[in-house]
């Protein structure tokens, strides 16, 4: 019987596709209720709706995570409906290609609004309501580019590196009030975010396979295979697990030659 999140409430960001749409699937099957936050109110509504029919309990929320406002919001939303927070999973992130002399102000601002203000606001708001909960684990997904250099990717991996660094503050900080932050480094997963990445290279097939060959498990990841990281870190089986990054890479960032 699959109860390893029983009575437990975890909000998804980024719940509508990818990464978070298997997790808040996988969490809902293991007895969580769902807050499945998106920006995206077609894609986020589609997974509430899905965990629905499967059974499971899951509400919608449209929320931008770089507004604090609308975050707030989240957290009041489920509060009144749930009556609890023990679950955050920051997931939320948007990727825009690009070397560093070539990344604009505006788009340096974009990757930086969601991807690391995001997780910021998202906890900031999400703590006060946990400790009520009486403690809770939050998931933040990070990326190998926080830790390894991509060129095409500057901002991105600029976030990353700071959502780590932000991941470890955090666990010290909230510790003694019983809430453990952990990150997940997952290598590249099989998701829109990275289809797009294969699709702009003028030979996907061929960029695929080259990646592919790169990884110890010579392939890429599911996002159910995240998804899992995410659960142990959510759940009592990480009960002595904080501050730590998580790498999900298939042996990936192992490799020198
Ligand atoms: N796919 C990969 O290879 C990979 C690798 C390492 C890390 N990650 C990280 O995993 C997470 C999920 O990635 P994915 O591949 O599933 O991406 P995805 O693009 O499939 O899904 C991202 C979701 O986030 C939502 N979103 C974007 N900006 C938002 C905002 N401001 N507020 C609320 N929702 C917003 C999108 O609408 C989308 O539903 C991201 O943090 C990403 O950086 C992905």
């Amino acid at each position: 019987m699959p109860d390893r999140l029983k009575d437990k409430v975890a909000i998804v960001t980024g719940a509508g596709s990818g990464i978070g749409k298997a997790t808040a699937e996988l969490f809902a099957r293991e007895g969580a209720s769902i807050v499945a936050a998106d920006w995206n109110g077609q894609t986020g509504s589609q997974t509430a709706q899905g965990i629905h029919a499967a059974g499971g309990r899951a509400l919608f929320t449209a929320t931008d995570v770089s507004n604090a406002a609308a975050v707030r919001a989240m957290i009041e939303l489920t509060m009144r409906e749930f009556g609890r927070l023990d679950v955050l999973v920051n997931n939320a992130a948007v990727q825009i290609l690009g070397k560093l002399a070539d990344t604009s102000e505006h788009d340096w601002d974009r990757i930086h609004s969601v991807n690391l203000k995001g997780v910021f606001l998202c906890t900031k708001y999400a703590i006060p309501a946990m400790i009520a909960s009486g403690g809770g684990s939050i998931v933040n997904m990070a990326s190998i580019l926080g830790f390894v250099g991509d060129p095409d990717l500057a901002a991105y991996c600029a976030a990353k590196g700071g959502v780590i660094a932000l991941t470890k503050a955090t666990a010290l900080g909230y510790g003694p009030a019983g809430i453990r932050v952990n990150c997940i480094c997952p290598g590249d997963v099989d998701t829109p975010m990275v289809r797009e990445y294969f699709d702009k290279d003028p030979h996907p097939d061929r960029l695929r396979q080259e990646i592919y060959g790169k990884y110890a498990l010579r392939r890429i990841a599911t996002p159910r295979e995240i998804a899992e990281a995410a659960l142990y870190l959510a759940s009592d089986a990480s009960a002595f697990v904080t501050a730590t990054s998580l790498v999900v890479d298939g042996g990936l960032t192992s490799k020198c030659y």
